[in-house]
């Protein structure tokens, strides 16, 4: 029976879990699928309480007891540097070596996307975010803090190691789904090194997949284009900044975070899922949050823990509940996150994956 470790976290990150949970449930009883769901209240309260996100002997027990964990969001106003999210969610992304962050991002209803002419096969793209390394490793430090000299340095690393595994991830991918081109964002103009590194790689790679079109593009074009012409993408690699922004400029293009899941997935070992959206303070505890994201992050882990029906039997009840309207505001609804959660566990009952 696959073990799997919920994290809710902070602000909607509770309410969505709480219905892809629910959501799990539904769909374990009609496809028959045992499921062990074991939930965790790391999040800034526990921080907050005993001055320590996530324990070495936690972390360790996320690691090594569970087949997947679930995570909702992380981030609280009480805790402004954001410090116990980074310890808990960056702490699992490179502690456990989680190297691709996929977010695929696809257009359910044309009439999500703020776009003026946009069909649904417009918008249908796969990030492969690089996310064990860049600027997110916390190397640097302050000087003469809190002075007007005050001197701030965040590096950038980046290694052969961690290009090659997050390019060749993107380009296996884009061949084993029978996709046609793998984009690069990079910013090698400006940043050479890195930039350097990320194109000599991704042609190096790119010529052992002579099927597969590729094209390396600088981030700021790519984000102007994709909102001018998003059927020109397909799978797009980029580095752990520019993933981040990217796939929530993608998310926009699609409906917004409501809708967008993702996986941090290190092939061969449990993955962390997590919708792509934060714990949006702004609407916390209004039963305003959109679950779909966390709903649709949830089939995507029970398609990587080997249970395709399943996901797709998720997939299609989502998009029988958007057909007939049963949103939350942010996609024109008028239902609140736990209604929404009911349509869907209806929904799985009636439709044919
Ligand atoms: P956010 O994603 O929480 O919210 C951005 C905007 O999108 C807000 O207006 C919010 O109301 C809206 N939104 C997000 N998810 C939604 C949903 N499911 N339904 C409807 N509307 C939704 O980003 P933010 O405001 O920049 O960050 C808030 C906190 O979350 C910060 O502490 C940030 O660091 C954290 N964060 C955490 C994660 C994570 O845990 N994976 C991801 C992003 C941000
Ligand atoms: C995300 C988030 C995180 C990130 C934050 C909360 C550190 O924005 O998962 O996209 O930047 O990776
Ligand atoms: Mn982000």
């Amino acid at each position: 029976m696959p073990r799997i470790a919920l994290i809710p976290g902070d602000g909607i990150g509770v309410e969505v879990v709480r219905q892809a949970r629910k959501v799990l449930s539904c769909v374990g009883e009609v496809e028959r699928i045992p499921l062990d769901l074991v939930q965790w209240d790391l999040g800034a309260e526990q921080y907050l309480a005993r001055g320590v996100a996530v324990t070495d002997a936690e972390m360790r027990e996320l690691e090594t007891g569970y087949d997947a964990l679930l995570l909702g969001a992380l981030g609280d106003p009480r805790v402004p540097d954001n410090a116990h999210a980074r310890e808990i969610l960056l702490g699992m992304r490179f502690r456990f070596d989680l190297y691709v962050n996929l977010r695929p991002v696809r257009l359910m209803d044309p009439s999500f996307s703020p776009l003026r002419t946009v069909a649904p096969e417009d918008v249908d793209i796969v990030i492969f975010r690089e996310n064990t390394e860049g600027v997110y490793v916390g190397l640097g430090g302050l000087f003469k803090r809190g002075t007007p000299d005050e001197v701030a340095i965040e590096e950038d690393v980046n290694t052969r190691k961690g290009v090659e595994r997050i390019v060749r991830a993107a380009f296996e991918y884009a061949r084993a789904a029978g996709r046609r081109r793998v984009t690069l964002a990079d910013k090698a103009n400006a940043m050479q090194f890195a930039g350097g590194l990320y194109r000599r790689v991704f042609a190096e790679v790119g010529e052992e997949y002579a099927d597969i079109e590729r094209e390396a593009i600088y981030v700021d074009a790519l984000a102007l284009d994709m909102v001018l012409h998003p059927a020109r993408y397909d799978v797009i690699v980029a580095s752990n900044l520019f993933g981040d922004i990217l796939s929530d400029l993608a998310a926009a293009l699609v409906g917004g975070l409501g809708l967008a899941p993702s996986a941090n997935l290190h092939p061969g070992k449990p993955g962390l899922f997590e919708p792509v959206h934060g714990s949006a303070p702004d609407i916390a505890g209004l039963d305003r949050a959109n679950p779909l994201a966390a709903i649709l992050t949830a089939a995507l882990m029970l398609e990587q823990l080997g249970y395709a029906q399943a996901a797709a039997r998720i997939e299609a009840a989502v998009r029988a509940t958007i057909r007939q309207g049963k949103t939350t505001p942010d996609l024109g609804g008028t239902l609140g996150t736990e209604a929404v959660g009911d349509w869907v566990c209806t929904a799985l009952r009636d439709v044919a994956p």
